[in-house]
C-alpha cells in the first residue's frame, strides 16, 4: 500500500477501507509516514469529511496506538463524564462527588487548562497538598475505596492522537468534525469507563459557535461510543455567557463546594443534577432520571456528597479544612469591583472574553509552560437576564498583578446590556443518546 494512494482516494471524495485507515495511522505512530503525507491526508478529510465506519475504525485504532486503561480490577459501573470545554467549567468537581455519593464509580483521568478554558486538574491543584499525579496501583485502590478519583492522564494513553492533534494544529485541519470526534473519544474510550457522558458546550465561549454543529458532533461522538461498546450520551449545553458565577481556580473550588452544600448558582447546579440523572442512569443506578434526581438531591441534602469531595480530596493528599473552611483559600491583592454604568437587562457575557481576561489576571496559561496563579479570576454577580441599575455590581476581578486597567476596561465590555426585557435562557438545551 502506498499512502500518496490513500491520499488521492480521500480527496476524490471515496471511503477508505479499514486496512488504509489502519496503514495510515499505525505508519504514522511508528514513524514510517512523514508529516507532510499525514498533513496532506488530514486536509483531503477536512474537505471531504468521513463515513460513520470510517469514524468508527480511526478512533477505534486510535484508542489502541498505546496503553488503554484497565479498569477490571474496579468494582461497579464505572462512569466517566466529559466536556468540550467552556468557561467557569468546574462541574467535575460538584457533580462528581454526587454520583460518587449515590454509588456510581468515577475513575476519571482529567487534563490542564490552556487559553480561555480552565483545566479540571489546575482547579483540583488550588486545594493545598492535594496531588493529581498518583500512581496507576494509587488510583485503583483509591476508586474501589471511595468510589471516585480524578487524576492526570497516567502511561502513555492514545499516542496518535498527541501526535495527529499536534499536526493539526499546525496546518489548520484542527476544525474537522471526524478529526474533532476521533480525537476526544479515543481518549475517553482509553480511559476505560463503562459509561461516557458527554458535555458539548456551544456559543461564544466554546468549540462550537452554534447548536447545530455541537449537535452534529455530539451524534457522531455518541455513534463512535456506542458502536465500540461504552454506553455513550451526550447534554447540549450553554456557552454564552460562563457556567456559574466563578472564573478562576481556587475560586471555583469554593463554588464547587458551596453547590455541594445546596448553595450553587442556579445554572451551574442543574446542569449537575441534570448529568447526574443521567449517569445513574446510565450506571443503571436509578430506572429513570426521577429516581435519579431524588437520589442526587438527597445526597446534596444529607451531606453525603460533600463528604464524599471530602474523602476525595483526603485520599489525594490535600488539606480538607481549606474544604471545611473554604474562607481560608488565599485571596489575591487587588479585588476590583466593576460596575454597571448603563441600565438594563443582561443580555450576553461574553465567555470568551472573560475566559481570556481571566486568564490576563493570571488564572490561565497562554503557554503550557505559565505557572498559575490559584486565586487570581472573576466572580461574576449578574447572570444573563438579570435586571441592572446604573452602579450595580456586574462582577468582582481578583488578581496580584499590579497593571491591570485594561483588564478590567474589557471585563465591563463583556457584558452587553439591553433595554429590552431578556428571558434566563435554559443551562440544557438538549440530550441525545
Ligand atoms: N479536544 C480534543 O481533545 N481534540 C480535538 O480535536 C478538539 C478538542
Amino acid at each position: 500500500m502506498r499512502m500518496v494512494d490513500v491520499i488521492t482516494k480521500k480527496r476524490d471524495g471515496h471511503e477508505l477501507s479499514d486496512k488504509e485507515i489502519e496503514f495510515f495511522v499505525k505508519g504514522y505512530v511508528e514513524g514510517k509516514i512523514p508529516d507532510y503525507q499525514v498533513s496532506a491526508l488530514l486536509m483531503a478529510i477536512l474537505f471531504k469529511g468521513m463515513s460513520d465506519r470510517e469514524i468508527v475504525t480511526l478512533t477505534d485504532l486510535m484508542e489502541h496506538s498505546g496503553d488503554v486503561m484497565d479498569l477490571s480490577s474496579v468494582k461497579g459501573v464505572t462512569v466517566d463524564k466529559h466536556s468540550t470545554g467552556g468557561v467557569g467549567d468546574k462541574t467535575t468537581l460538584a457533580l462528581g462527588p454526587m454520583v460518587a455519593a449515590c454509588g456510581a464509580v468515577l475513575a476519571k483521568m482529567s487534563g490542564r487548562g490552556l487559553g480561555h478554558t480552565g483545566g479540571t486538574l489546575d482547579k483540583l491543584e488550588s486545594i493545598p497538598g492535594l496531588n493529581v499525579f498518583v500512581s496507576e496501583e494509587h488510583f485503583l485502590k483509591q476508586v474501589n475505596d471511595i468510589g471516585i478519583a480524578v487524576v492526570g492522564q497516567t502511561g502513555t494513553l492514545v499516542p496518535a492522537d498527541k501526535k495527529l492533534y499536534a499536526l493539526r494544529d499546525v496546518t489548520g485541519t484542527v476544525e474537522s468534525t471526524p478529526l474533532i470526534a476521533s480525537s476526544v473519544m479515543s481518549k475517553k474510550l482509553a480511559s476505560g469507563s463503562h459509561c461516557i457522558l458527554l458535555d458539548v458546550k456551544f456559543g461564544n465561549g466554546a468549540f462550537m459557535k452554534d447548536i447545530e454543529s455541537a449537535k452534529h458532533l455530539a451524534t457522531i461522538m455518541c455513534k463512535i461510543g456506542n458502536a465500540l461498546g461504552r454506553d455513550t450520551r451526550a447534554v447540549l449545553t450553554d456557552m454564552d455567557q460562563p457556567l456559574g458565577f466563578a472564573v478562576g481556580n481556587s475560586l471555583e473550588v469554593k463554588e464547587a463546594i458551596a453547590t455541594l452544600h445546596g448553595k450553587g448558582p442556579k445554572d451551574f447546579t442543574e446542569l449537575c443534577l441534570r448529568s447526574g440523572a443521567i449517569m445513574l442512569e446510565q450506571a443503571k443506578i436509578a430506572k429513570n432520571e426521577e429516581e435519579a434526581l431524588k437520589m442526587l438531591h438527597k445526597v446534596i441534602e444529607d451531606g453525603s456528597a460533600f463528604n464524599k469531595f471530602k474523602e476525595m480530596v483526603k485520599a489525594q493528599g490535600g488539606d480538607v479544612s481549606y474544604i471545611d473552611h473554604p474562607e481560608k483559600f488565599e485571596v489575591s491583592k487587588n479585588v476590583v469591583e466593576i460596575r454597571a454604568s448603563k441600565a438594563g437587562y443582561v443580555k450576553q457575557i461574553e465567555a470568551l472574553r472573560i475566559g481570556e481576561n481571566a486568564m490576563r489576571l493570571g488564572a490561565g496559561r497562554e503557554t503550557f509552560d505559565d505557572v498559575i496563579d490559584m486565586s487570581a479570576g472573576i466572580v461574576l454577580a449578574k447572570k444573563v437576564g438579570d435586571k441592572v441599575n446604573v452602579g450595580d455590581l456586574l462582577c468582582t476581578a481578583y488578581t496580584n498583578k499590579d497593571e491591570y486597567a485594561e483588564v478590567m476596561k474589557d471585563i465591563k465590555e463583556a457584558f452587553v446590556i439591553v433595554d429590552e426585557f431578556v428571558k434566563v435562557p435554559p443551562t440544557v438545551h438538549d440530550y441525545i443518546r
